[in-house]
């Protein structure tokens, strides 16, 4: 299989797998539990229909938005993700590099392997630092002042890891950052070559954001989960995110928030966007999708902050689906990284084209000429 014979998502998905070793491909593959979740993250754009318009004169469409004071060329952006060399060589360079030719927005993970200095100095579109709310307040204090001085546009707090997801997968396959040399990941390695010989003649693997305080992930093995259960603090509390909020003093989100309640709290604290989100199905399996949760966390808080449709998105419907419900932008983190897996920079930019294309052609038989003429009316649920 080429990159060539990729149209969608699912064979993205194939390519990766057969280029990553099997405990990294599930590591990017899993999700928490019985993956319940995870499904029905895309499952629940099944649950809607599109009721499309016609004769409506679509030759131009526009497709951008603008979100957390920003035109994205897109209602599309590519949402921060951790290890990202692990996945191929060029990580988030690739990433940031293909986001800004599509002029959409890239995120950068506390846990990225590129630091913000570099991905700063790289891109021009906007940018968005994933905040981790770590025990050690020395390199929370030190990942703000570095996102800050990175002229990063948005900072995310992340709020749905408090601890870490049963991601089950993970444990079979012994998956850990970095990848610990035994026996049986030898074996992976070895039945990819290719990716070995990346692995391996490439710089070493690093967190750039965190080995200046800490050694876990970047050079002591841990699995996400143990990360997430060791490091984080899990006293963290709306004072904690309002302190975090006020220090900022930007545009800034709270990533997974779920709740009616929450959004409201988030709007309290001066949250300026939300993602609703529920990490891609890989914490709380059994909670609900960010598709069926949307419309009412819009008719509560869309007019006061940004409100952004996070997960489970693998077509162009889907984005106009969660439009027409009142989300200002879309994200996601498999849409991309299976394209990163499976060609780098091209295999990212072959995924953003086609979404894009996809986002157009809907629209243009949906009847609608940009975003803003996406609405209600044109779903019905089933
Ligand atoms: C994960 C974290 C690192 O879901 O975002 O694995």
């Amino acid at each position: 299989m080429k990159l060539s014979h990729c149209h969608n998502f699912q064979d993205f998905r194939r390519l990766a797998k057969q280029r990553l070793p099997y405990p990294i491909f599930h590591y990017i593959d899993g999700a928490a539990d019985d993956e319940i979740t995870y499904r029905r993250n895309s499952s629940a754009y099944d649950s809607v229909d599109l009721v499309p318009n016609i004769l409506a004169g679509v030759e131009d469409v526009d497709l951008s938005v603008t979100v957390f004071g920003k035109k994205l060329a897109l209602p599309l952006y590519c949402a921060p993700t951790a290890l990202q060399r692990l996945f191929h060589p060029d990580g988030e360079r690739a990433v940031a590099r293909a986001a800004q030719k599509f002029g959409t927005m890239f995120g950068v993970s506390s846990l990225g392997t590129v630091s913000v200095e570099e991905i700063g100095a790289m891109i021009d579109t906007p940018k968005m630092f994933q905040f981790y709310f770590h025990k050690d307040r020395g390199l929370n204090d030190s990942l703000m002042e570095r996102a800050r001085a990175a002229n990063f546009d948005v900072l995310a707090l992340t709020v749905d890891t408090i601890t870490g997801g049963n991601r089950e997968r993970d444990l079979r396959t012994g998956f850990t950052s970095p990848p610990r040399l035994t026996p049986a990941s030898l074996l992976s390695f070895a039945l990819r070559p290719g990716w070995a010989w990346n692995y391996f003649t490439h710089p070493k693997f690093d967190l750039p954001h965190l080995s200046t305080h800490v050694s876990e992930g970047s050079s002591l093995a841990t699995s996400i989960g143990s990360y997430f259960a060791k490091m984080l603090d899990q006293s963290m509390s709306w004072k904690d995110a309002e302190a975090l909020r006020a220090k900022w003093n930007g545009q800034f989100a709270l990533k997974g928030v779920m709740s009616v309640a929450d959004a409201r709290r988030a709007v309290d604290i001066g949250c300026t966007g939300i993602m609703v989100s529920n990490h891609g199905g890989r914490q709380l399996d059994g909670s609900r999708a960010p598709f069926d949760q949307l419309a009412e966390i819009v008719d509560a808080v869309g007019d006061k902050l940004d409100v952004i449709c996070e997960g489970g998105i693998q077509r162009g419907t889907h984005v106009l689906k969660a439009l027409s419900l009142g989300a200002k932008a879309c994200s996601g983190g498999r849409l991309y990284l299976y394209a990163l897996a499976a060609a780098g920079q091209p295999g990212v930019e072959r995924a953003l084209g086609q979404l894009r294309a996809e986002i157009e052609r809907g629209m243009k038989l949906m009847g609608v000429k940009s975003v803003g003429e996406l609405r209600r009316e044109n779903l019905r649920f089933r």
